[in-house]
């Protein structure tokens, strides 16, 4: 597992979970707030991955979103007919959201504790979420064993700890002068698909399956940290566009996405 820092906000304080929750407040309030454009998660990897296996679920399922943001996650698969819960740390998100869609169901709480029953979901889907405690997964992975029914599954992504990460760490960092010392704090871990596999392993669930997906994104990063080319820019896009179906996931993906199952019976 590797760990990534990023630069201290002096204005965020120290505690780790109103950080999160106002970085998390800031970027929803940059992108307009939530909008129900429930249609766009039909065009993500984690829906094409995901779609194949709730679809089999009977209507009525209870689902629950882990960090769900804007809400688009919640509002569509709600309406086709599985409730599903969306639950964030964000305050403010969370509050626009009931207000917008009070047929819904929103709340406002940490993945860590959510206050739900043991045993009370089918399915339990969080994107990117799990990995920013600087405590490790033991939390957040077990309240997921908990809260889930026999027999009921986990997705679950997060950063990928992919080659050109695992290079630079072991050639490039060595080299470099180092940086200057700026103030920084943690802000997430990097798996690779074998660590994530046996953290999940080790809190009882059986791992059907790790996917490597966004090569986009893991290439757009690439051309912004080593070639320092600007990430709004077309070029960037564009080149991003171009070259993802030639690059190997293994080196350039960039997170990682575990399907897993509670066992029926313990
Ligand atoms: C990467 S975003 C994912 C948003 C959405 N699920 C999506 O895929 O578009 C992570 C979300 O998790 C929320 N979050 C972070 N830590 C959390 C925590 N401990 N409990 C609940 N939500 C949390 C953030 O506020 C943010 O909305």
């Amino acid at each position: 597992m590797r760990r990534d820092e990023r630069a201290y906000d002096e204005t965020e304080g120290r505690d780790e979970i109103a950080a999160i929750e106002s970085q998390w407040t800031r970027i929803w309030e940059a992108q307009g707030g939530p909008q129900g454009r429930a249609e766009r998660i039909r065009r993500r990897e984690e829906f094409r991955i995901m779609w194949p296996y709730i679809r089999q679920f009977p209507k009525g399922s209870r689902l629950l979103d882990g960090g769900c943001g804007l809400g688009d996650w919640v509002l569509w698969l709600t309406r086709a007919g599985y409730p599903t819960i969306g639950l964030d740390i964000s305050k403010a998100t969370i509050a626009k959201l009931k207000q917008m869609f009070p047929d819904t169901s929103f709340a406002v709480g940490d993945i860590r504790a959510t206050g739900f029953s043991d045993d009370s979901f089918d399915a339990y889907f969080s994107w990117g979420t799990f990995e920013h405690f600087e405590e490790g997964f033991a939390p957040v992975v077990s309240e997921a064993f908990r809260i889930l029914k026999p027999g009921g599954l986990l997705f679950v992504s997060t950063p990928f700890d992919n080659l050109r990460h695992a290079l630079r760490a072991t050639f490039l960092d060595r080299v470099r002068l180092p940086p200057q010392a700026k103030p920084t704090r943690f802000y997430q871990w990097r798996l690779t698909r074998g660590e994530l596999a046996t953290i999940l392993a080790r809190h009882g669930f059986a791992v059907d399956d790790v996917r490597m997906i966004h090569r986009r994104q893991g290439i757009q990063r690439f051309l912004q940290q080593n070639l320092r080319l600007d990430p709004a820019s077309n070029v960037t896009k564009a080149l991003g566009v171009m070259l993802s179906p030639l690059a190997p996931k293994r080196v350039i993906a960039h997170m990682i996405l575990a399907v897993a199952r509670k066992p029926a019976s313990r």
